[in-house]
Parts: structure tokens; C-alpha cells; sequence
């Protein structure tokens, strides 16, 4: 039988979790791709990834190819990974360095900023600046690249008008990358981030993570009322009275997040004991227990800021139950491993947080898999958060669907 996804999204019950077909179906994962990650703005990488010219890393989102590469100007771009003339990937590496970029099929070479530079024997007729490298919309934000698929892309401006003043007292341009991880989710993307938006399991799942991140549902989740405690707005104005804007802020139409929230009552970092585990700090944030500025941004990104270090995820769609997760733990340029921070404390938590998190994800799509499984109900105090990332995703995709329907099974 052929359920169209906009009845689906139609007959959605508010408060509860969404119905089977939302993480299972491929016809659903591809009208998510198509409608939101092939439309949106993605967060890529940060951008001292790529530390030298000719640094390049490759993105796979759904059937799109993509190589994010540093030009001889400084200036980062992103292309298509398609070579222009019968279509061979160029860039095979999820990431390197290169001098040019060369189909590996017939060595038509490009410039680093993807103009067409050579090929043998096409011709006295052929035209080169017909076939330079197809670009990819890309924009910097204080450190962090963002990318975006579509031909027209939405606007940016807004996001990076909010997010700038936070982001700014980090200082990303002095960022290293200390460490990376990729894991793979055997989850749907919906699943990964709707486990992303609540504190409800984390005294069950995290030992480590919960040694300084607050089990406090308002820090998490998003307040019904839009009140806050007082407690937090105590915070919020201390670290704005240090310099570093924390208050939160929820815009475009609750795709973006972000806050400073406080970790827990004595602890600086992400850490076992919770002290800092960079010596150097990473930004200008003056007040040791400002605890961690929180982002997110639908669908790509979740990050924390903290005085000492940062951590971007990136969460990348394989299949219809498959979702890649890239954690990266940034630290000052000067800082030096050994001396000024120990690899293993820095990124043991959250190395520990993420497995954690991967294995209570699967066991949720586990269960959803079930034909038994039926929608269930958001406890109101914990999982704020998680019913505002589904009224996200619903909103946004029939924004996007219309009067259209598209058939899932
Ligand atoms: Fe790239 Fe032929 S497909 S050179
Ligand atoms: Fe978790």
C-alpha cells in the first residue's frame, strides 16, 4: 500500500515520536535528502582543517561529491568532484594535498580555484573556459565552512548575523585540529539527532560525560514558555558582563540554536575531573566557567564551544538507517600535545559519549524497525528539545513538499 509522505506528515500526532515510515522507508530518506540536505546550508568542516594550499577534504551527501580544497589565494572553495569531461571522480581520498587537481581517467587538470587548465588532444576548437570544475556555494563563518547543494542557495545572512558575536571570542582562525573521529550510526538521521536534543538518557548512558555536563533538562532542551531560570540567567549575564555572549537564541524558524549554559557546579571542561584539558586556551572567553556554548544548526551540525577547546560534529545521511557522524576536538595553534594537552584526557569523553550514543541510537531504530512499534509520547520537562527538532523537520518538509506528494510506502 502507498502511504503519500505529505499525509504522513500530515496525520503527524504532536507530542509524540513520528511513525515507522519517517525512519525506515528509502522513499522518505530520499524526499529528506532531496528536500532538506540537498537545499539547506551543511556544515562542512572547520576551515583549519585545511591548513595548506592544495589541502582538500571530500564530502559524500547522498548521490552529490564534493571537494572542499584551499587555493594559492588562501581562499576556500568548494566543487563538485566531478570531473568535466566524462564525469570520473576526481578526488578518490577523503582528504590530502595537491598541487593541481587531476582526473586520475584522462589527467584533465584544474586549478585549485577549478579553472580548467589542460587536456591532450581535444582539439584546436576546444573551448577551455567552457569546463571548468561546477561550483558548490560555500561561506566561512568564523572558522567553520558551511556548504550548500542547491543551485540557488537560501540565505545565509541571517544565521551568520546571529551566530557571529558568539562565535567570534573563540577565535577559530587560531584553531589546530587536535584530533578526529568518524563513526557510522546504523540509525536514520532523524533518530541520531532526536537523541542529540535530550538529556533524558544521558544519567543511564554517559558515566563520563555526566562527571561535568548538567543533567538539567532546561540546558538541553528548550524552555515551553520561553522562561528561564534564574540560575541561568545568572550565568547567561555573567559571562556577557566577561565579554562572551551566552543568552539563548533560537532563529530561523528553529532550524539554528545558541547558548552558553553552564556545566556542571565545578567543572571547566570536558573532562574526567573536570578541569581544562588544554592549557592554552583556544579564544577569549575570560571566565573560566563559562561553560560551553552550544550550538546547533539543522540538519548538519551540532558544536560546543568551550574556553579551552572546541568540538564540531557533523552528521552526514548514508542510508535510510545509516548516518555518519565526524567529531573534531580543535584546540589553539600553539597549544602542543604532551606539553599544554594530553590527546587521551582531551578526547576520551566524548570518544566514550559518542559509542554511547551510537549504541542507544541503534537500539532505538531496533525497535522502530518493529512493525509493532507505535509513536510515543515526549515527556514534557526532558525532551523539549527532541519534539522541537521534529516540528522542525515537519515543518520544513512540508514547506518544501507543498501540494506535492511523494509516495512512501
Ligand atoms: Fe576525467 Fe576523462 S573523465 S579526464
Ligand atoms: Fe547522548
Amino acid at each position: 500500500m502507498t502511504q503519500p509522505l505529505t499525509d504522513l506528515l500530515a496525520r503527524r500526532s504532536t507530542g509524540f515520536s513520528l511513525e515507522r515510515q519517517f525512519y525506515t522507508e528509502p522513499a522518505v530518506f530520499a524526499a529528506d535528502l532531496d528536500h532538506i540536505f540537498y537545499c539547506d546550508w551543511l556544515f562542512a568542516a572547520p576551515a583549519c582543517q585545511l591548513t595548506k594550499t592544495g589541502s582538500y577534504l571530500r564530502l559524500r551527501i547522498g548521490a552529490y561529491n564534493v571537494i572542499v580544497v584551499k587555493g594559492a589565494d588562501g581562499a576556500i572553495r568548494a566543487f563538485h568532484n566531478s570531473c568535466r569531461h566524462r564525469g570520473s571522480t576526481l578526488c578518490q581520498a577523503t582528504e590530502g594535498q595537491v598541487a593541481k587537481l587531476v582526473c586520475p581517467y584522462h589527467q584533465w587538470t584544474y586549478e585549485l580555484d577549478g579553472r580548467f587548465l589542460w587536456a591532450r588532444d581535444m582539439g584546436p576548437d576546444f573551448d577551455l573556459s567552457q569546463y571548468s570544475l561546477r561550483p558548490v556555494h560555500l561561506r566561512e563563518l568564523c572558522g567553520l565552512i558551511y556548504i550548500c547543494l542547491a543551485e540557488d542557495a537560501p540565505d545565509f545572512d541571517p544565521f551568520a548575523a546571529l551566530a557571529r558575536p558568539y562565535l567570534e571570542v573563540h577565535d577559530l582562525h587560531r584553531a589546530k585540529v587536535a584530533h578526529t573521529t568518524t563513526i557510522v550510526e546504523n540509525a536514520n538521521w532523524k533518530l541520531v539527532w532526536e537523541n542529540n536534543r535530550e538529556c533524558y538518557h544521558c544519567g543511564g548512558t554517559h558515566p563520563s560525560l555526566c562527571r561535568s555536563f548538567p543533567l538539567d533538562p532546561e540546558i538541553a532542551g528548550v524552555s515551553a514558555d520561553g522562561g528561564i531560570s534564574p540560575r541561568l540567567q545568572a550565568h547567561f549575564d555573567a559571562c556577557e558582563a566577561a565579554g562572551a555572549p551566552a543568552r539563548f537564541r533560537m532563529e530561523g524558524d528553529g532550524q539554528y540554536r545558541l547558548a552558553r549554559m553552564p556545566l556542571q557546579e565545578g567543572a571547566l571542561s570536558y573532562t574526567m575531573d573536570g578541569k581544562p584539558a588544554v592549557r592554552r586556551p583556544l579564544g577569549r572567553v575570560a571566565k573560566p566557567d563559562a561553560g560551553s556554548l552550544l550550538k546547533f544548526h539543522y540538519p548538519s551540525t551540532w558544536n560546543h564551544f568551550l574556553p579551552d577547546h572546541a568540538l564540531t560534529f557533523r552528521v552526514t545521511p548514508i542510508g535510510p538507517q545509516e548516518t555518519e557522524v565526524t567529531t573534531t576536538w580543535l584546540v589553539d595553534r600553539d597549544a602542543v600535545e604532551g606539553v599544554d594537552y594530553d590527546l587521551k584526557r582531551l578526547t576520551e569523553v566524548w570518544i566514550a559519549t559518542n559509542d554511547e550514543d551510537r549504541q542507544i541510537v541503534e537500539m532505538n531504530q531496533g525497535g522502530v524497525n518493529s512493525p509493532a512499534y507505535r509513536p510515543g509520547p515526549y515527556s514534557g520537562e526532558q525532551e523539549s528539545g527532541v519534539e522541537q527538532f521534529v516540528d522542525w523537520y515537519v515543518r520544513t518538509m512540508q514547506r518544501q513538499l507543498g501540494p506535492r506528494a511523494v509516495a512512501a510506502e
